[in-house]
């Protein structure tokens, strides 16, 4: 039995939720400045908490690779493991370190989001326990604050260089709507779904760790880019003057014209979406996963796969890798009324061909 009462010996005092998310489009945009498209998926986090009398913090996990073991850390003495508990002791280290004096915490953690698989497992645990100590120690915290020290935890404890999009969409995105974000000033807007289309979401069963090096390898890229051309960030350069990309040295020429035009592509697909044009929304899905695959380098062999097998599917407008890549999920825009039979034939058929464990997370269940 792993119910909090069985594992603390009381029961929790407050719980919380947060969301997966799926990226629409707008791929390594956020750590340009630039605009992304998240909406919220059913999976979720969910945390259940109570104060304990010492100063220590003892986390619970239902993930299969905790191994279901109680893992605990003494408050203030928060050190990274490369081990999942590090959102949580990154999430009470910053806490600490923002002058708030904690007390002793029983935790569990329940999630249906599959960790690895660009759906924002971790920000879905960051975020819902910021909510849960929220509820529990009445924090005064709003739901941008809590989407910034979610940033925060993976930035300055995790040492994953991530954008703010995921904290955000765990924070603000529901399944109705997208969230329409600008990552460098945080506006952002709900846009409905379009009611001629539906989403699929497949995971492609390679798991992929964004503190691992290579996401934080193209965002150095970015960064050289941004410097070389004399702006800011890549956000800076309109999609009218993407040649300026052309006179960049490789890979930065094709890395900064994958960013500009993804750009662009955001706010095409807002405008499709708003105009209820799906056509046009899965022309620009496609044209986000062509540009990730050839110009940043982010795909792998099974997402294209997936991605291409996905495209020969007559009820499909559009298909394309979501979130950080290197791995994970592919994101497929199909017609109305036809997310089953697609989600059923392309995973069926990927296993028919090539074997693996592709898994089909929306529509859920
Ligand atoms: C990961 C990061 C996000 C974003 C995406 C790529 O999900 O957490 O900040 O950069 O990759 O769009």
């Amino acid at each position: 039995m792993t119910d909090f009462q069985t594992l603390f010996g009381h029961p929790p005092a407050a719980s919380a939720h947060a969301p997966g998310r799926v990226n629409l489009i707008g791929e390594h945009t956020d750590y340009n400045g630039g605009y992304v498209l998240p909406s919220a998926i059913p999976q979720r986090t969910r945390v259940e908490l109570a104060v304990r009398p010492d100063r220590s913090v003892q986390v619970y996990s239902d993930a299969p690779e905790t191994g279901g073991e109680v893992v605990g850390y003494e408050l203030g003495r928060e050190t990274p493991q490369r081990a999942w508990h590090d959102y949580v002791q990154g999430v009470t280290s910053l806490l600490g370190s923002e002058g708030l004096s904690l007390p002793g915490l029983d935790i569990a953690v329940r999630s249906t989001v599959p960790v690895g698989s660009g759906l924002s497992s971790s920000a879905a645990l960051t975020v819902s326990l910021l909510r849960g100590l929220r509820a529990l120690l009445h924090l005064p915290l709003d739901d941008v604050l809590i989407a910034r020290l979610g940033q925060r935890v993976e930035n300055e404890f995790v040492g994953a260089q991530v954008g703010i999009m995921d904290p955000m969409a765990a924070s603000l995105a529901d399944e109705r709507t997208a969230l329409f974000l600008d990552a460098r000033s945080l506006d952002y807007e709900r846009v409905p779904l379009p009611a001629g289309a539906e989403l699929v979401v497949i995971h492609s069963g390679v798991a992929h760790d964004h503190a691992a090096g290579d996401y934080n390898a193209r965002r150095r890229e970015c960064e050289q880019a941004a410097a070389l051309l004399g702006v800011k960030q890549l956000r800076d350069i309109p999609a009218a003057e993407a040649g300026r990309a052309d006179a960049l040295p490789e890979p930065l020429d094709c890395r900064a014209r994958h960013v500009i035009t993804e750009n662009q592509r955001v706010l095409e697909a807002v405008a499709a979406m708003r105009g209820g044009d799906v056509e046009r929304l899965g022309a620009l899905f496609n044209a986000s996963h062509d540009s990730q695959r050839d110009d940043y380098a982010v795909s792998v062999l099974a997402i294209d796969r997936l991605v291409d097998l996905a495209r020969s599917d007559e009820a499909v407008l559009g298909a394309r890798l979501t979130g950080g890549g290197f791995g994970g999920s592919i994101v497929v825009l199909a017609r109305a009324g036809c997310g089953r039979a697609v989600a059923d034939h392309v995973a069926s058929e990927f296993k028919a061909r090539w074997g693996g464990s592709p898994r089909v997370l929306v529509p859920a269940g």
